[in-house]
């Protein structure tokens, strides 16, 4: 039965709590969150938005997966509904997405990107239009079991060569002692979006690697791309199980927080989870850069992260921006990182004593994001959807050994080529 106050306006009930009473109380429809503790998180800034103002708010979850993601929200914005007025949106994909979004500028009050990092804004500004306020920032790292390496004395490993033999002794040692379900590296497979970034962290990592070079040629025909699928498919069935074919972010955290994986190639919202009191692996955790394709490679870890948006076809563009100006707030920014490890976009952020403390691994994030890795939305622009298909597509059947590495990264040179017009 639902609760007496449910079926009350919000206005009432804000009088009736003694908050200041507002002219007349609107719904809101947001969808956020997704993976790990990210739904939970939204939905609490949302309640406490909603007691302040009266106002009520509907949480609209999401598939885990971001490409499920991207066409659930294609289909609601192509439809011009009004249905959902503020969406989560990928850092990939404002170029794409832009027609359909507010200019927040129209909406939001100027001080709501003070701090913010210039690059992010940078992102989410399409044709002079701020389309996005970004709201957390991501990159690829690797976790590591630091109890199970000092165990068996191996070093935190440099390149993927060194991962592969140190995941696979740890793994058989583990496994001779008794625990068969051990794996010795879990990472993102599944033929979508995650694999993308996977992907182009291990052609990044190898010397001359690239999909699409800074100046928009494809570049993905190179001995770089060879060495790297070549590598990532002598994984599959043995560091890795060959259900990591099917994997998304959460089903790797589930292997590794449950104790039976090495390393995993993960976001930084795992750390707190990994972290958090029914954690099996709570205190046996570490993250360090992802290897690199060899002496001389390099370490790349994609850069990800996501922004609120305001649909173009909102009733209520205003009130939206209020929301979005709240969840977006430094000091919402600060408490998602505190208790989820959602990284702030804000800059004076990671200077904050109180964050400092409680996040060890600040200082090792600030190196990792140096040596990001865009994926190449910008240039791409409204196609990018489809070269990153056209990569997860390719890698996936190069990992569950459909497809020869020589072919398929022949085709995939030719599908780049057939995506792309004259200039992208
Ligand atoms: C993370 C990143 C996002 C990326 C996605 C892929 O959510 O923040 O940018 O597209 O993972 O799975």
């Amino acid at each position: 039965m639902k609760p007496f106050s449910s079926l009350l306006p919000a206005a009432v009930l804000a009088v009736a709590a003694g908050l200041p009473a507002l002219a007349a109380a609107e719904k809101l429809t947001i969808s956020c969150g997704a993976v790990g503790a990210e739904l939970q998180l939204c939905r609490e800034g949302v309640e406490a938005w909603s007691k302040q103002t009266g106002h009520s708010v509907e949480v609209v979850s999401t598939p885990n997966s971001a490409t499920e993601r991207l066409s659930f929200y294609q289909q609601i914005l192509s439809a011009q509904s009004s249905d959902i007025d503020i969406i989560q949106i990928d850092v990939v994909w404002p170029g794409m997405l832009a027609n359909h979004l507010l200019d927040l500028n129209e909406v939001l009050p100027t001080a709501s990107t003070q701090g913010y990092f210039q690059a992010q804004l940078d992102n989410a500004t399409v044709a002079g239009r701020l389309v996005t306020l970004p709201w957390f920032t991501d990159s690829g790292l690797l976790y590591y079991r630091k109890d199970l390496l000092e165990q068996y004395g191996k070093p935190v490993p440099q390149t993927w060569d060194e991962l592969t033999a140190t995941a696979k002794a740890i793994q058989q040692a583990e496994r001779d002692a008794g625990n068969a379900n051990m794996w010795g590296y879990v990472f993102q497979g599944r033929a979508y979006e995650g694999l993308t970034c996977n992907a182009l962290e291990w052609i990044g990592s190898h010397p001359g690697g690239a999909l699409i070079d800074p100046q928009g040629q494809i570049a993905v025909d190179s001995p770089a791309t060879r060495q790297a699928l070549s590598l990532a498919k002598s994984w599959v069935g043995d560091i890795s199980p060959r259900g990591v074919l099917n994997y998304t972010e959460e089903e790797g955290r589930g292997v590794f927080q449950s104790g039976n994986a090495v390393f995993m190639r993960n976001w930084p919202y795992v750390w707190a989870l990994a972290q958090s009191a029914d954690s099996a692996v709570k205190d046996k955790v570490a993250i360090a850069p992802l290897p690199k394709g060899g002496p001389d490679g390099k370490h790349a870890s994609t850069l990800g992260g996501w922004g609120l948006s305001i649909s173009r076809y909102s009733a209520q563009p205003k009130l939206a921006g209020e929301l979005v100006a709240y969840l977006t707030s430094a000091r919402e920014q600060k408490h998602r990182a505190l208790v989820s490890a959602y990284n702030p976009v804000i800059e004076s952020l990671y200077q904050d004593p109180e964050l400092l403390a409680a996040m060890p691994y600040y200082s090792d994030l600030h190196a990792i994001l140096s040596d990001g890795v865009m994926r190449p939305a910008s240039i791409t622009g409204d196609r990018y959807p489809r070269v990153s298909n056209a990569l997860f597509d390719r890698v996936h059947g190069v990992l569950a050994g459909e497809t020869p590495v020589d072919q398929a990264v022949s085709e995939l040179h030719g599908e780049l080529k057939r995506i792309k017009r004259r200039s992208w």
